[in-house]
């Protein structure tokens, strides 16, 4: 029997408990949605704040010289890299996750023109499916996607397959693949590996190198906590970056974008992956979001990660066991991810009941309640009030009062 004096407990002795203080989370707030939007960190709000003032204010256009706003992808890159086990100059941060795949998508099956299926998860996260639907009508017949269950998905690595594409966590139930044994297995089979790093990059320690990983991308504004549509990152292996080809030829990918020529000349290395101008507002407030991340060690965030989810699992078993709540992620500690889901008949009504209450999860249609878990600013105390103001709403019943509601366009 697990109580709340033990999560007390479990708080003093947690490395990681200062690091609450780097982040504005509003009074009373129980904030279970760092999977979907992270929290704020003051230095980011302050970085912003300079970069408008000082930076754009004083220094104007020169800015892109003097203030490193030109460079930003790449340092910002270098950055990231460190945290998802890759070079310095395998990685960097431009346009969203969607555009990114679209240009490793086409880059990585360029590399292998003989083979035209890529395989994917069919429960993927859906922009990363629509965007190779939208593949598939571009390139018609050099281009087939294959799109199983998940739990057929090593049976369908052949010498067909040019390209693999999974997301490292699953959105909706938080399990991880194991990157390492199928990286490995796709490169037994000749084909290439994308993996998407967007429910992992940030706590996980992840090798990218190491697994010998071909693409990668990412998005800035969830563990990564770069705010609001914060711009994605993408890694390309160095074997590959002389062999590539991405089709969003846009001159910050120029070789010489200050050249003005008249024809497209690709830039070398991880810089061929840029298309257009960096929003450098938006870069500013992810890097500062970096600064903080970067001096916290990984392995302890991961850990922390595990334990305040099992500790989530264990107490809604404990305290909320006969409310219909079916857990749909996993209960082994090296599969899941820093989210826990459930499947609920009243799903959307619940959750609306507990956001009213300040504890703040989402709704995936058509029944899932996802509590995301950012262990940089949750506490075990933390998940000790959440789990007992779900039982309050489960057991007084007050989520019927939000049965039938209008859907607001973002759940
Ligand atoms: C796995 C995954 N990929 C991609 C995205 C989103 O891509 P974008 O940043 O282009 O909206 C999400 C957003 O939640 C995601 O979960």
């Amino acid at each position: 029997m697990i109580t709340e004096i033990d999560c007390v407990a479990l708080d003093d002795q947690d490395p990681l408990a200062g690091e609450a203080a780097k982040y504005h989370l509003p009074e009373g707030v129980l904030y279970f949605a760092g999977n979907s939007l992270g929290a704020l960190p003051f230095a980011a709000q302050q970085r912003v704040a300079e970069i408008i003032r000082d930076e754009w204010g004083e220094k104007l256009v020169g800015g892109w010289n003097s203030a490193g706003w030109y460079s930003s992808p790449a340092r910002v890159g270098a950055k990231i890299a460190q945290l998802i086990g890759a070079n310095a100059d395998e990685v960097t941060v431009t346009d969203s996750t969607s555009v990114n795949l679209f240009k490793s998508i086409i880059a990585a099956m360029g590399l292998s023109t003989h083979r035209k299926v890529c395989l994917t998860d069919r429960e993927i996260f859906p922009t990363d499916l629509y965007i190779m639907q939208g593949i598939e009508k571009l390139l018609r017949d050099r281009f087939t996607l294959k799109a199983v269950r998940r739990n057929s998905i090593l049976d369908e690595i052949d010498d067909d397959m040019g390209l693999l594409v999974l997301s490292h966590v699953d959105y909706r139930s938080g399990d991880v693949f194991d990157m390492q044994s199928i990286t490995r297995r796709v490169h037994e089979a000749g084909g290439l590996v994308l993996w998407d790093l967007c429910h992992s990059a940030g706590i996980f320690d992840i090798r990218l190198n190491e697994v010998q990983a071909d693409f990668a991308v990412g998005c800035g504004y969830k563990f990564l906590n770069g705010g609001p549509g914060a711009p994605s990152f993408v890694y390309v292996a160095k074997r590959h970056h002389e062999n590539i080809t991405q089709p969003l030829t846009g001159w910050m990918g120029h070789a010489n974008p200050f050249e003005f020529d008249e024809s497209y000349q690709s830039a070398t290395g991880i810089r061929r992956m840029l298309c257009g101008t960096p929003s450098v507002v938006a870069m500013g407030c992810l890097e500062a979001a970096i600064d903080e991340l970067l001096p916290v060690s990984i392995q302890a965030i991961q850990e922390k990660s595990r334990k305040l989810t099992r500790l989530f699992i264990e107490l809604m078993k404990q305290r909320c066991g006969n409310f219909g709540f079916t857990l749909i992620s996993s209960e082994n500690d090296a599969i899941r991810g820093s989210q826990i889901s459930y499947t609920h008949e009243h799903g959307d009504a619940l959750m609306r009941a507990l956001i009213a209450r300040n504890v703040i999860g989402d709704f995936r249609a058509p029944d899932c309640v996802r509590f995301g878990v950012s262990p940089l600013y949750l506490s075990y105390t933390d998940i000790w009030q959440a789990v007992e103001v779900i039982k309050m709403v489960m057991e007084t019943e007050v989520w019927r009062d939000y049965l039938g509601l209008k859907k607001e366009p973002v759940t």
